[in-house]
């Protein structure tokens, strides 16, 4: 439908002033919260137990948003299941649940909070955003009831979502998204019918928002930024760090470079399930961010970031991350080739038996060049050029596309690909790329004790990841881990490609 005229005025004159109050930067904040989780119970509890755990995780996150906006923080990111934690089955998270309404019904629950059924959580989420005058980004727990006037709808008649909710500065409930890839074992939610792709615009940009293991995939994480065209990225999560290759700094990171976009990474703490790592991820790199598996304290991290990092004169230009792989002749090195496993996936690797030198490995479509030089090869460490092409993982598989050079857990090359997390060797310099069949190639370096190398590499038009100089650390990977999306298998949800056409959209 086309808006009438006067909307459309009305439309344009708000979009003047939006502009007018526009600033180039804002201060972005995100809260790394060590989750109060709830006793392990079968029995659901009480509505009011319920609601006294929820208030002891707000009572934290309170003073968070309080120090965020007192040190001028616009926006504030808390992680995905920080109210309330995870371990649920569907009957025992119900008591936590509220109903949550579409935004489109204008609602400040903080001045308003009985205009729908009760909604103690919102109503304090409200406050907190309302009171300290910042959006305030968190997630929550979605109930709608159903009956069998729809033949989808549970037995237990309710969907339960597993929801991010944002309040602006006045307390008002500007976004609701419903997560749509539901890791495995988050059995206690129902999967949205259809992806939800939402935005809202703010003075410091449009936003965009989901949740944890959607980044992973095409709906609706590529749809925000490809064709919404989101500034910035709102990502509440609870993230088990998987190494070498899905640690949360080093994902998130190379997402954001990736992609183009801000990403606000806020990640539950929780160190017994390898939760930790946080960030304000940018398309130039990380300028702040957080990992520690050493303490059980939360943390709260504050940056000034470019609100349309399009616009800003260092917004990297357009990548073909096949251009300089396909455009040489192969190095040697696949004479040398074996195989191992990086947890269940079976990568073709090379051994880099030299202090310097030139390779080329390949697995599927894909072949995969190396040039390195080590500064100060410890002799008790191997590092490997690895490819692979297939599906990754188990419950739900999705096409990965990797190039990358790692540092094997020892000198055995059956354990390369093995977690690792400490290296000595440092590099003079290394330049790795790949002939990539797709424009999603998310650019990773990491350092000895999960470290990043903000500044010290870049990604050429041409596609090859390069380090700047020497790395001031030992490295333990340097990888290009490629999306093709188009190769995935459908959503569970799905019976056809329904949105086919978008799997081929370019990346900004
Ligand atoms: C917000 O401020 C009001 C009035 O100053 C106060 O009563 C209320 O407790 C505050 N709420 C929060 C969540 O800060
Ligand atoms: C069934 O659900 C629909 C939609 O939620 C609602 O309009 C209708 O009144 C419900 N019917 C009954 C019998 O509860
Ligand atoms: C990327 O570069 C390759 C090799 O030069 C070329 O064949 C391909 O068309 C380019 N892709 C795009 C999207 O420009
Ligand atoms: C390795 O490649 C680089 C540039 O791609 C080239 O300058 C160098 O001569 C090559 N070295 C060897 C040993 O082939
Ligand atoms: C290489 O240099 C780095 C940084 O200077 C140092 O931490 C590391 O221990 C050195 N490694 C070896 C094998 O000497």
């Amino acid at each position: 439908m086309l808006p009438s005229q006067p909307l459309l005025h009305t439309a344009v004159f708000a979009l003047t002033i939006l502009q007018a109050l526009a600033s180039n930067t804002f201060i972005a904040a995100v809260y790394e919260h060590a989750v109060i989780l709830p006793d392990a119970t079968l029995q659901p509890v009480s509505p009011e137990e319920a609601l006294a755990l929820m208030n002891k995780n707000m009572d934290v996150l309170e003073g968070a948003i309080k120090a965020a906006a007192q040190q001028g923080a616009h926006i504030i990111v808390t992680p995905e299941d920080g109210i309330y934690g995870w371990r649920f089955t569907r009957e025992t998270i119900y008591p936590y649940l509220e109903d949550i309404p579409d935004p489109a019904v204008d609602w400040t629950p903080c001045t308003d909070p009985t205009r729908f059924a009760p909604a103690p959580v919102q109503k304090r989420l409200s406050c907190m955003a309302r009171n300290n005058s910042i959006y305030v980004v968190a997630n929550i727990g979605d109930k709608k009831p159903c009956n069998s006037s729809d033949p989808s709808c549970p037995s237990d008649g309710r969907y339960q979502y597993n929801t991010d909710v944002v309040f602006d500065p006045k307390g008002k409930l500007v976004a609701r998204y419903h997560k749509y890839n539901l890791f495995r074992g988050e059995t206690q939610f129902n999967y949205p019918k259809e992806p939800e792709a939402i935005t809202f615009e703010t003075p410091f940009g449009k936003l965009g928002i989901f949740t944890c293991f959607d980044i992973l995939f095409h709906e609706p994480a590529v749809i925000l930024v490809s064709e919404l065209q989101v500034d910035t990225v709102l990502f509440p999560t609870a993230w088990m760090n998987v190494l070498p290759f899905l640690t949360a700094v080093e994902f998130h990171s190379a997402w954001a470079m990736g992609m183009g976009v801000n990403l606000l990474s806020a990640n539950t703490h929780n160190i017994g399930s390898a939760m930790t790592g946080s960030g304000l991820f940018t398309p130039e790199g990380p300028v702040a961010y957080y990992y520690n598996s050493e303490t059980e304290e939360g943390h709260l991290l504050l940056a000034e970031l470019s609100a349309r990092p399009r616009l800003s004169p260092t917004y990297p230009p357009p990548i073909n991350w096949s251009s300089y792989a396909t455009s040489i002749k192969k190095f040697p090195g696949e004479k040398d080739t074996f195989s191992a496993a990086v947890r269940r996936d079976v990568f073709t690797f090379t051994e880099l038996r030299y202090k310097a030198g030139n390779y080329t490995v390949c697995q599927g479509d894909l072949c995969c060049h190396l040039v390195y030089q080590m500064s100060n090869k410890s002799k008790d460490e191997v590092y490997v050029l690895g490819a692979f092409d297939g599906l990754h993982g188990s419950l739900i598989k999705y096409h990965w596309q990797i190039c990358t050079l790692l540092k094997c857990k020892s000198p055995d090359q059956n354990t390369c690909g093995q977690p690792v997390e400490m290296a000595q060797t440092t590099f003079e310099m290394f330049s790795l790329s790949g002939t990539f069949g797709t424009n999603y190639v998310f650019p990773e370096v990491l350092y000895s004790g999960v470290q990043l190398a903000p500044g010290e590499f870049e990604v050429l038009r041409d596609g090859r990841l390069k380090s700047k100089h020497a790395t001031s650390k030992p490295l333990v990977t340097a990888t290009l881990f490629g999306r093709l999306y188009e190769k995935d298998p459908l959503h569970p949800l799905r019976t056809s490609p329904q949105h086919g056409s978008l799997a081929a959209t370019r990346a900004p």
